[in-house]
């Protein structure tokens, strides 16, 4: 094996990378997906809820006085905190084996609990590592309650009740493994009181997400970032009581206050002596949802850019400050245009339409897409020096002239049931400003993304979540078998994923070739899948090739002729089959 330097590695470095690539695969290993879809009034599948239950064990409840199983066994074992263990496992082999360690016992409570149940566990948890019972019996009473809950399904009893006009039960709209008293399913699903987010949870959550985003970014450019284009979704703020919000929060260098009725009705600045960095200029995208239900936070967070623009600070600690006097100082615009961050579509308006154009193949230039992005997205919100409401004033200059500073793009993933190829919001929205932050500023921005499915926080470019993606949900068996449990759907599931993907490329440039050439290989050039795929669903079998081509047409992927002849007699075929079908 040999370096970039073209010269052999020495042992040192050969281990380091051998360390980094096993934790790589550990990632991909342990990433929790769905394995199949939801079947409305059927209760999860037996094989997926050791994932869940052993994910969910895997965080303190301190609002059940239960501590996280990974910490208990770690303690016991002497291995210090685990938190240290999972941060350093990437870099040190020693914490590596430590992690190795707690995750089989971990994993052997789990499936002891399953097979025999709590008191079994316990006694099991006590053999193998000396857990007392008194610690451990809290963690798998809990996982009963939550157990018994995922065998039972009422949707379908509840979706009559409410065609009768009787009263439906109201349960809270969250992730499963956030918030475990989303079960049982088939409730009313409430959203927050939007004056209590920030959570003081999820403000101090999202203090290491900030930071190690900008470390993230200093790491790679040797400076911080002057200003922050972030994605902010309604629901993704319910479920984790405000992470988002918090995160722009901790970039501005603001916390929250609340009022005598415990609302968060204020916001100040946090000092710069105990903040450490400068304050760093955040560009908001909302979406229409998050509009309509977080109205008091919509104020509030064009409040907290309003308060950090007007701080005495020295310009190379207060980006936003100095962005916005340089503008106020040339006289191209006032105050008020040019402290405009809090950027959604307008009033009665929702989403990007940036997901149809590239679904619809209906784009020429890429610059289409960033446009289109701007051109829905370019209305402000928030309140003038004069304390009048703005709510949705078209503000196209001023949304380009922030996107112009903008050195990075960034959202927040918060649940492991919805990642960023299942979907084609997240494309439309981090795709979508990125593309027009490359229009804007004439440069490409570093996209990154952290999600709050783990306990270590992690930072990850697009690029390196796309991958993760790729591998653990479509190349992945597990997954694309799953999905074809469902037949006709499953598979317009699989050619979503690719078009998702493609989506990447499209407002990004984010995907490796590997990821097509993988794509084709498993579900086109391999005759007993293809077959599979056109019998279930010959549509999807064929819009999947397409999609395929078209990568390859808009120079995304970089495909052997002998590949995409291949690929081309195939879709005519599919094409003739469809036709015989129609
Ligand atoms: C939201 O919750 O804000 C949202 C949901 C789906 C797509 C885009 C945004
Ligand atoms: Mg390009």
């Amino acid at each position: 094996m040999s370096s970039k330097l073209n010269r052999p590695l020495t042992e040192d470095e050969r281990d380091r990378r051998v360390l980094a690539l096993y934790d790589q695969l550990v990632e991909v290993e342990q990433r929790l997906i769905q394995t199949g879809l939801h079947v409305f009034g059927q209760p999860s599948e037996i094989s997926e809820r050791a994932d869940v239950l052993r994910t969910i064990a895997s965080f303190d409840r301190p609002e059940a006085g239960v501590r996280a199983l990974p910490d208990l066994v770690c303690e016991r074992l002497g291995l210090g905190s685990y938190e240290t263990v999972i941060n350093k496992a990437a870099t040190d082999s020693r914490r590596l084996s430590d992690r190795e360690q707690i995750e089989s016992v971990v994993s052997g409570a789990i499936n002891e609990f399953l097979e025999s149940g709590s008191e079994e566990a316990a006694s099991w948890l006590d053999d193998a590592v000396g857990i007392n019972r008194r610690d451990s019996l809290p963690v798998f009473a809990m996982l009963e309650k939550i157990s018994k809950q995922l065998e039972t399904n009422s949707e379908g009893e509840a979706l009559l009740r409410a065609l009768r006009g009787e009263f439906i039960e109201p349960g809270p709209g969250a992730d499963l493994v956030q918030n475990p008293s989303v079960l049982p399913t088939g409730r009313n699903t409430h959203a927050i009181n939007p004056y209590s987010i920030p959570s003081a949870h999820a403000f101090a959550r999202a203090h290491a997400v900030a930071e190690s985003l900008l470390q993230r970014y200093q790491t790679e450019n040797g400076r911080f970032p002057k200003a922050i284009a972030l994605v902010l979704w309604g629901l993704d703020n319910i479920k984790t009581q405000g992470e988002g919000v918090a995160q722009a929060f901790w970039l501005l260098g603001v916390r929250p206050v609340r009022d005598s009725l415990n609302r968060v009705t204020e916001v100040e600045a946090i000092p710069l002596a105990e903040l450490n960095r400068p304050r760093i200029d955040v560009v908001m995208t909302i979406s229409g949802i998050f509009r309509d239900l977080f109205s008091p936070t919509v104020l509030l967070l064009d409040k907290a850019v309003r308060l950090v623009a007007q701080l005495d600070e020295p310009a190379e600690m207060n980006y936003l400050r100095r962005h916005v006097m340089e503008q106020v100082n040339s006289g191209i615009c006032s105050f008020d245009e040019s402290v405009a961050r809090v950027f959604s579509n307008a009033p009665g308006n929702y989403g990007t339409n940036v997901n149809f154009m590239v679904m619809d193949s209906q784009w020429d230039r890429e610059e289409r897409l960033g446009d289109l992005f701007v051109t829905r997205k370019c209305f402000a919100y928030g309140r003038d020096s004069q304390g009048r409401a703005v709510e949705g004033r078209e503000a196209r200059v001023e949304m380009e002239r922030a996107l112009e500073r903008v050195d990075a793009t960034y959202q927040n993933i918060d649940t492991f049931e919805i990642g960023i190829t299942d979907v084609d919001h997240y494309f439309e929205y981090l795709g979508g400003i990125s593309k027009a932050v490359e229009i804007s500023a004439q440069t490409r921005p570093s996209i990154y993304l952290s999600d709050s499915l783990s306990r270590n926080t992690k930072i990850r470019s697009l690029e390196e979540t796309v991958r993760l993606e790729s591998r653990a949900k479509t190349l992945n068996p597990k997954w694309y078998e799953g999905m074809l449990k469902h037949g006709f759907r499953g598979v317009a599931e699989i050619e979503n994923h690719v078009s998702n993907t493609f989506g990447w490329s499209a407002t990004a440039d984010a995907v490796d070739g590997w990821i097509y050439t993988e794509v084709a290989r498993t579900f086109v050039l391999d005759d007993a899948m293809l077959d599979r795929l056109r019998t279930l669903n010959p549509h999807s079998a064929h819009s999947l090739v397409g999609r395929l081509l078209e990568a390859h047409g808009r120079g995304y992927w970089d495909a052997d002729a002998d590949l995409l002849d291949k690929l081309r007699e195939i879709s005519g075929s599919l094409e003739d089959q469809l036709e015989g079908v129609a």
